[in-house]
């Protein structure tokens, strides 16, 4: 037998601000079957994950929630495991990058690059927000196009030509956080010295660690030249302070891949079998896979083995970078209610139909891929239930009804099962290159040879005949052990489906040297149906569910959400619609303690009272609110803040500070009227 392989895969680690999304599925999924079929061979694989919780975004946004980062954070990180685990993504670690294991090795990866002489410090120019006093990041910055034209463009690049520039030269920039002219102010940076790393990159490069298309990329990347790499930012800034430089923090690039490392570093030190050193010493034999979105290619393939390289580490065997998911060939959308989140989806539907609809449609490139809703429907009801559980379904009943249960001593046709046995040597080559999409056809390939054996030999007419029985034991048996291989194959894809097979099956864990040694003479427990079909209404209710969430946001997913966020400005007037706005009056107006922007607002909406936490304090008194008529969202979903629950919106306008604006209808008007 082959020497076991010790491998370590990691996924991407999510931004700790959102919920998991179908974008994001598509790599947690692809990775987990990867590594399930390793484990099902006997390899020796590890997967570890973390959340990534450092930055301005999350620093802004726990700002806005009035809440501490960390709290933010960890609320996060707990509702990706959550739904991660709904989707058995079998993690063996998920850790985050805002840990003791992280900061350490970031600060050990800072001292050897220091020592090493590969850090300069320089002076650079940014655009600075004067009323938040803070620099701002380029996406921070918005204002018109230079170049066409184009109004309220991003500071880096302009979505309506594609051009790329520097926010100070944007027409009338703005500061998206106070909405004042940003200025340009100097500051000492860190610059990580990329092309002292060009020859080990390009060697890296050509030991075959990168998908064609990338490599292409990387060679252009190489033939512009590599620039030099700021991994430095000002405070406030929500991360790693570095520790010889007051006020300066690392930026979130430099420490999210060293998550992966702090994430084995923090499951090494639970689990006495694993040793970290071995996985990450330049020497080591072990293999080291990141699975990632194209996006971050660049940090992945550049930054990151330059880093590992410099700091004395092993580079990685692999970088898999995958495409980006398009649902009913679109960007998910709120308004279409396609921009399903992992949670919606578990309302209505079972999670391995995802799973399997993703393998099925995924290969090894780079290539987008499309989450069709009729598609998906239709592949799993005819593959999953119409081809493979048809087959166990057709077989059990008589094995049950007239052997009382045993299966056979002998199958009769051994071509057929021996056909099977080396149609998964194609099904694990397959895996194994990450060509899921072929794997599954070979497999349901085999499926339908299963039921054209059984139709062939017609059980169901042979069952009528007392001296038959023992011919519909074999033929049944044939097809039970057709059915047991497919599931062995399908078990990384659907490890819920196959533990319920094995269940059925009488047998323990099984591994794929099973399809080998197939299943004779022993008993078969009652079969249970292991998949239902997807009923569109379940799809539908789906779908309108994402819909209702418009304008709730509570995903805080971002246009920049690289793995398939929204940008989409413009809403029917069907979706205007279906926000209910009220004219409501405040009853009372208080402080919240330990929350400096909240005001508790009682209110009057007619014929309910309810309790909104309004971000309004820096312009309002709470003594000149009472009474006052207000115009509330009032099918907002409520959402719990750590001061108390909010259940509303109340509208107003303005950049903030003391420039907030309640928004009032003239006097005339009663508590819970109808805003049109
Ligand atoms: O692009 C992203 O969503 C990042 N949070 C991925 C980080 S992966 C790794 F480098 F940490
Ligand atoms: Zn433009």
């Amino acid at each position: 037998m082959e020497q076991a392989r010790k491998i370590l895969v990691t996924a991407a680690l999510p931004y700790a601000n959102g919920l998991a999304h179908m974008g994001h599925l598509v790599e947690y999924i692809q990775t987990d079957i990867w590594v399930r079929f390793q484990r099902l061979i006997g390899n020796d694989c590890v997967f570890v994950c973390a959340s990534d919780a450092h930055g301005t975004p999350i620093m802004i946004r726990a700002r806005n929630d009035d809440i501490d980062p960390e709290e933010l954070i960890s609320y996060y990180h707990d509702k990706y495991q959550e739904h991660f685990a709904a989707f058995h993504i079998c993690f063996d670690n998920f850790h985050t990058t805002h840990s003791q294991e992280n900061r350490d090795l970031v600060e050990k990866i800072y001292a050897s690059l220091k020592s090493a002489g590969h850090l300069d410090t320089r002076t650079i120019r940014q655009a600075f927000d004067e009323k938040e006093a803070m620099f701002l990041p380029d996406r921070f910055v918005r204002g018109t196009c230079p170049r066409c034209g184009a109004a309220d463009q991003y500071g880096d690049s302009c979505e309506s030509c594609g051009a790329t520039y520097s926010p100070s030269e944007l027409i009338e920039p703005t500061s998206i956080l106070s909405g004042t002219r940003p200025v340009e102010r100097e500051s000492d940076h860190l610059f990580f010295r990329l092309g002292d790393f060009e020859e080990d990159l390009r060697q890296w490069v050509s030991s075959g660690a990168l998908q064609e298309s990338v490599r292409k990329k990387l060679a252009e990347w190489f033939d512009v030249g590599l620039q030099d790499w700021d991994i430095s930012r000002d405070a406030p800034y929500f991360g790693f302070e570095i520790p010889d430089m007051p006020g300066k923090y690392f930026y979130v690039w430099l420490d999210a891949p060293v998550g992966y490392m702090a994430s084995l570093l923090d499951l090494s030190r639970r689990r006495q079998d694993l040793n970290f050193e071995e996985y990450w010493d330049p020497d080591s034999d072990a293999e080291v896979y990141h699975f990632i979105g194209k996006d971050i290619v660049y940090f992945h393939s550049l930054f990151w083995p330059a880093v590992l390289r410099a700091a004395g580490f092993r580079v990685p065997t692999g970088v898999f970078a995958h495409g980006f998911l398009t649902v009913n060939g679109e960007k998910m959308s709120k308004s279409r209610g396609t921009f399903i989140t992992a949670a919606t989806y578990l309302d209505h539907l079972n999670p391995e139909c995802l799973r399997y609809y993703y393998a099925a449609k995924l290969g090894s490139g780079v290539e987008d891929m499309d989450l069709n809703l009729d598609d998906f429907i239709q592949k799993v009801n005819s593959d999953l239930v119409g081809k493979l559980v048809n087959i166990a379904s057709r077989c059990a009943g008589f094995i049950a009804r007239l052997s009382d249960g045993r299966l056979a001593e002998a199958l009769p046709d051994p071509e057929l099962h021996a056909s099977f046995e080396n149609g998964a040597t194609a099904v694990a080559a397959a895996y194994e290159s990450r060509r899921y999409s072929r794997a599954m056809r070979e497999i349901m390939a085999m499926a339908d040879l299963a039921n054209q054996f059984i139709d062939r030999h017609k059980p169901w007419v042979m069952a009528k005949q007392d001296d038959q029985k023992d011919l519909v034991q074999g033929v049944c048996t044939q097809g039970i052990n057709a059915f047991r291989s497919l599931m062995i194959m399908l078990k990384p894809v659907l490890p819920g489906m196959a533990a319920a097979a094995e269940q059925f099956l009488g047998e323990e864990e099984l591994v794929w040297q099973d399809i080998g040694r197939p299943l004779l003479g022993t008993r078969i427990r009652k079969f249970e149906p292991l998949m239902k079909r997807i009923d569109p209404k379940a799809v539908a209710a789906m779908v309108e569910a994402s819909r209702e969430s418009l304008g709730a946001s509570p995903t805080g997913a971002s246009a920049t959400d690289p793995l398939g966020g929204e940008t989409a400005k413009e809403i029917t007037i069907d979706d205007f619609k279906r926000i209910d706005l009220r004219v409501a009056q405040i009853i009372s107006a208080e402080l919240v303690e330990g929350a400096d922007k909240l005001l508790r607002l009682e209110l009057d909406l007619g014929d309910s009272r309810r309790q909104v936490l309004a971000g309004i304090r820096s312009a309002y008194h709470p003594d000149a609110l009472t009474d006052r008529l207000v115009v509330v969202v009032a099918n907002l979903e409520a959402r719990k803040m750590r001061f108390g629950t909010s259940q509303g919106m109340v509208l107003a306008a303005g950049p903030g500070g003391e420039e907030i604006f309640l928004l009032s209808p003239d006097t005339g008007a009663k508590p819970g009227m109808q805003v049109t």
